[in-house]
């Protein structure tokens, strides 16, 4: 009865699997505050990405992390840089799983963001503001996005993810990719992205280097109906999808951008959410099967279409 009557139910298919391409490892490397997940190197992600693509995924999205990281973050739109080098190898895989089981596989979705790419580890380029403070030029960036989007593409990305939060940021890779030729990439705009303490494991994820912080162009915790603003605009913007995050703190505003929003909504159960439960789990204080469904069933209870998220393809495997 309860089956029968359930209002939400996962699918494999709503699930993306975030996944870390670290240049120049030879050996996958564990990340210490998220348990169970790794950098890959680029041999295992391109196992990991035929894992998530028999286990029937919806997605996968890729973070690359670059040896070497400059002012612009130029890795970011290197045509050989280690995000796009990501990129080929996942669409590989996903290509030979497709044609060992004859069922499509993940879209391979890309983070298209400066963070991992710059020395100074924010998500865009710096000026000196008139009081002599370094801060992030929104405009100067948007350029730099529009060169990473068109060189994701180049490389096979399906999706593009801008995730800077930077204004604008939707309509100039629209743009830019539609000249570039790539009128079939989708944009997934991280539309509602909160300035947030549970993105911390996400910095060893990709040896941030931030210095500093994110709020200013990241949003304040304290507001919502500001989320729901920044997710017209990049309806307005062309967005094909729009993302809240991080999903467990912001359900109210992924309830108000699912009623609202005509296009997919996708919410990020980050980092802090898996290491929180991942933490309780190991000490016995928690029931980590029960927590990680739970969690994740009350996102899409919440108005989420698709799921973000680094439990993916366990929960795949136990709701098979
Ligand atoms: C930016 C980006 C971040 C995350 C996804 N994309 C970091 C940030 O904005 O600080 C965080 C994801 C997570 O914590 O799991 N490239």
């Amino acid at each position: 009865m309860r089956r029968l009557a359930a209002e939400t139910r996962l699918h494999a298919a709503d699930l993306v699997l975030p996944l870390f391409v670290k240049e120049g490892l030879s050996e996958p490397a564990p990340i210490a505050s998220m348990p169970g997940q790794v950098q890959h190197t680029e041999a295992s992600l391109r196992d990991a990405v035929a894992d998530a693509a028999r286990a029937g995924l919806g997605g996968v999205m890729l973070f690359g992390i670059p040896a070497e990281r400059d002012a612009t973050g130029s890795a970011g739109d290197d045509p050989d840089g280690i995000l796009q080098r990501g990129i080929r190898i996942a669409r590989e895989a996903v290509a030979a799983v497709e044609g060992e089981t004859g069922r499509p596989g993940p879209v391979v979705m890309a983070d298209t963001c400066l963070d991992e790419f710059t020395d100074h580890g924010h998500c865009g380029v710096l000026t000196t503001d008139p009081a002599g403070e370094q801060v992030v030029d929104n405009d100067a960036t948007l350029e730099r996005y529009a060169a990473m989007a068109v060189a994701q593409a180049r490389a096979g990305a399906e999706v593009v993810a801008p995730s800077g939060m930077m204004d604008g940021q939707v309509a100039v890779i629209r743009d830019a990719l539609d000249d570039a030729g790539f009128t079939d990439v989708s944009v997934l705009a991280y539309s509602a992205k909160y300035a947030s303490a549970f993105y911390g494991p996400f910095r060893d994820a990709v040896d941030s280097a931030l210095q500093g912080d994110r709020r200013t162009y990241q949003m304040d915790a304290a507001n919502s109906r500001e989320g729901l603003r920044e997710a017209d605009l990049d309806l307005a913007e062309g967005a094909d999808m729009v993302m809240v995050k991080p999903a467990g703190t912001s359900l109210d505003v992924l309830r108000g951008v699912a009623d609202r929003s005509d296009v997919p909504v996708a919410a990020y159960q980050v980092s802090g959410e898996y290491a929180m439960i991942e933490a309780a789990a190991a000490h016995g204080w928690i029931d980590r099967r029960g927590a990680v469904l739970e969690s994740v069933l009350a996102i899409k209870r919440a108005g989420a279409d698709v799921v973000l998220t680094y439990w993916a393809n366990e929960i795949a495997e136990w709701i098979k």
